[in-house]
């Protein structure tokens, strides 16, 4: 049985003190959410070490939201995976669909940052996801296949094993208008199909995480279909009530 996971990407939101109250409420919360269902929060770098103090002890796990390409060095205002992990960060987020929009992150740069989230025993919440035109001109398969034969393809099998996908369409990011349960599953089990042409058998156990405005009122729905391995939330996993109801909704 796949593992069922709900992230948290607070995104550039709250300053440090607020987010240590809300990872405060996300960890006492969290007491009644299944302990076969993973949590994690990915609070923004500055908040790492802080919240990670919060959470030391919880069923809930730390990640960040992204990490840099390079290893150490002179690579001014970057955070490295190294330093990431040290916090007791398990999780990293690459390839974000705002990381890729706004900050022109390649697959040629998302290679070289799943190489040092590896290196740093951090696991990756890859995403992938289409925008809007893509899926009006019938090209959302093929973008999200590019997605994962340019990044995932290239990984060796053990470090799949480690691998989490989050399938976000960027349509349906911060627009509250969520994929219905029928068009993410469609895509999940697309992923699922490629990712077997490559890995075979292991593909069955790679978790697949929805996200797009996923908030308590849809997420049961979502999760109940057959290849949705649970979510990555953006908005809603800033108030805790919230957060720990989509994680009851599996
Ligand atoms: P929203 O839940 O705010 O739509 O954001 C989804 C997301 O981008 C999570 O990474």
């Amino acid at each position: 049985m796949r593992k069922q996971i709900v992230a948290g990407n607070w995104k550039m939101n709250t300053t440090p003190a607020e987010g240590t109250e809300l990872a405060k409420a996300v960890a006492e919360l969290s007491k009644e959410v299944a302990d076969n269902v993973s949590l994690i929060v990915a609070p923004p770098f500055t908040h790492l070490c802080s919240v990670a103090k919060t959470l030391a002890g919880t069923k809930v796990a730390l990640s960040s939201q992204n990490c840099a390409d390079q290893a150490s060095g002179a690579y001014t205002g970057e955070v490295s995976a190294r330093m990431i992990a040290s916090l007791g960060a398990s999780y990293v987020i690459l390839g974000h669909s705002e990381r890729r929009e706004y900050y022109g992150e390649t697959s040629e740069i998302l290679n070289k940052k799943m190489a040092q989230a590896y290196a740093n025993d951090l696991t990756p919440i890859y995403c992938v996801g289409e925008k809007l035109n893509e899926r009006e001109t019938g090209k959302h398969f093929d973008v999200v296949r590019a997605q994962i034969e340019e990044v995932v393809y290239q990984l060796a099998p053990e470090q799949f094993d480690r691998l989490i996908i989050a399938y976000e369409p960027v349509w349906a990011i911060g627009t509250g208008k969520t994929a219905t349960a029928d068009q993410a599953q469609e895509m999940h089990a697309y992923i699922r199909s490629v990712l077997a042409e490559k890995f075979g058998d292991k593909a069955a156990a790679c978790p697949i995480l929805y996200g797009g405005s996923c908030k308590p009122s849809n997420a049961k729905e979502l999760f109940a279909k057959t290849d949705v391995d649970g979510g990555l939330i953006g908005g809603a996993s800033l108030v805790a009530a919230d957060f720990i109801a989509i994680a009851k909704s599996f």
